[in-house]
């Protein structure tokens, strides 16, 4: 057998171990698809220093290239937009832009995807072409339509995805819009995340069709929701829970903090809850449901840290410190975003603090819901 078959056969076995990989089907293609001509390209592996993240390229000459693309690790292909491996000499120390999802993910979400023979799928964020190559495995490529907003990035997945002997419909464009063209999907499953559903979603899926994707929030908490699109433009579901996190969509980047406010100004009241509540994912979650579009940043100062909440766009802003036992919060512009959020996860707390994977999410094309079950007497 050859080295790199060996890998995939080990890789299998370790996602199968892992409770990953459960049916055959998807087993089959991930034994038969070989991931390292997605990566052909190189990837930048991440240089572990302290400070700002740096990125080193690792090229297909290097002995470690071939292994790392069966390790289950995300693969960094593209940095802040435009930069690719071969275009780097030393570190970059900049945001990545596209990968290769870890094949522990992308299978998960394949399985959760419960897709059936003849399945039509609308996969939006292509990226190196990996998972859509899964996808035609399994489904056929007729059936895979797969949108990617970066040309670059679609141009290098149609060759890899042709060298493996595919040829789905790649779209470029912003797969927040869907592709209508495709007519009614059975399924839409999304490899970036978005802060919600995106009303095309909804009504490109099929009545009884299912959307899958990562709803995250600026804070950096994000979690998998399986959605089932009903006959009216809604769809309702659970979060399927696993700490999942991807790069948001585009056009769901947060926008830049510029100017930071005056933390001195504002109200000034004691805290009910602490900013270091947020450092527990869930309930991070749930801060964010209350204030989707806030961000979180954290400014040394003497021998103290402030953790400021800004709201960009609204203009609203908390700062907490911790201040001996206590926190103390301050707050300034129209919204008072640490009441909102300290209510909002004061009513979690009071209903037992339920874990994500029991949250119902509900989305129509004006509104997103994403509720706990309430606690019963
Ligand atoms: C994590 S990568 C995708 C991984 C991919 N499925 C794979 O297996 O290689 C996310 C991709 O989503 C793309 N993306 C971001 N925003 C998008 C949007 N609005 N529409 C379509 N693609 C988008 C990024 O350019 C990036 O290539």
């Amino acid at each position: 057998m050859s080295y790199d078959k060996t890998l995939r056969e080990d890789l299998a076995a370790r996602l199968t171990a892992g409770g990953h990989l459960q049916s055959t089907r998807w087993r089959q293609a991930l034994l038969d698809v070989p991931r390292h001509e997605f990566l052909q390209g190189g990837f930048f592996r991440r240089v572990d220093a302290t400070g700002p993240t740096g990125w080193e390229p690792v090229m297909p000459d290097e002995p470690a290239w071939l292994p790392a693309c069966y390790t289950d690790e995300s693969l960094v292909t593209q940095i802040a937009g435009t930069i690719v491996p071969s275009d780097i000499r030393g570190q970059i120390l900049r945001q990545p832009t596209s990968s290769s999802t870890l094949p522990g993910l992308v299978v998960r979400m394949l399985e959760d995807l419960q897709v059936e023979d003849g399945s039509r799928v609308l996969e939006i964020g292509t990226g190196t072409g990996y998972s859509t190559a899964l996808l035609c495995h399994r489904l056929g490529e007729e059936n895979v339509t797969s949108i990617e907003v970066d040309e670059d990035v679609s141009t290098r997945a149609r060759r890899a995805l042709a060298t493996v002997g595919h040829a789905p419909n790649l779209v470029v464009g912003d797969g927040l819009d869907g592709y209508s063209e495709g007519g009614l999907y059975d399924r839409i499953v999304a490899t970036c995340g978005v802060l919600d559903i995106p009303p095309a979603w909804l009504a490109q899926t099929r009545p009884g069709g299912r959307i899958l994707a990562t709803v995250c929030g600026w804070m950096y908490s994000s979690e998998l929701a399986r959605l089932t699109v009903d006959g009216d433009g809604a769809a309702r579901g659970r979060l399927l829970g696993g700490q999942i996190s991807f790069m948001l969509a585009r056009p769901h980047l947060p926008p830049p903090l510029g100017m930071l406010p005056d933390v001195n100004e504002g109200e000034e009241r004691r805290a009910v809850i602490g900013a270091d509540a947020l450092d527990d994912w869930t309930t991070r979650f749930v801060a964010q449901l209350a204030a989707p579009r806030t961000q979180r940043i954290q400014i040394p100062r003497d021998d103290d840290t402030r953790h400021v909440f800004l709201d960009v766009d609204a203009g609203s802003w908390a700062a907490l410190h911790r201040d001996g036992e206590h926190w103390t919060v301050r707050q300034g512009g129209p919204d008072r975003l640490w009441n909102r959020i300290e209510d909002h996860l004061t009513h979690w707390r009071q209903a037992g603090a339920p874990g994500l994977e029991q949250f119902e999410i509900i989305a129509t094309p004006d509104k997103q819901t994403v509720t706990w079950p309430r606690k019963h007497p």
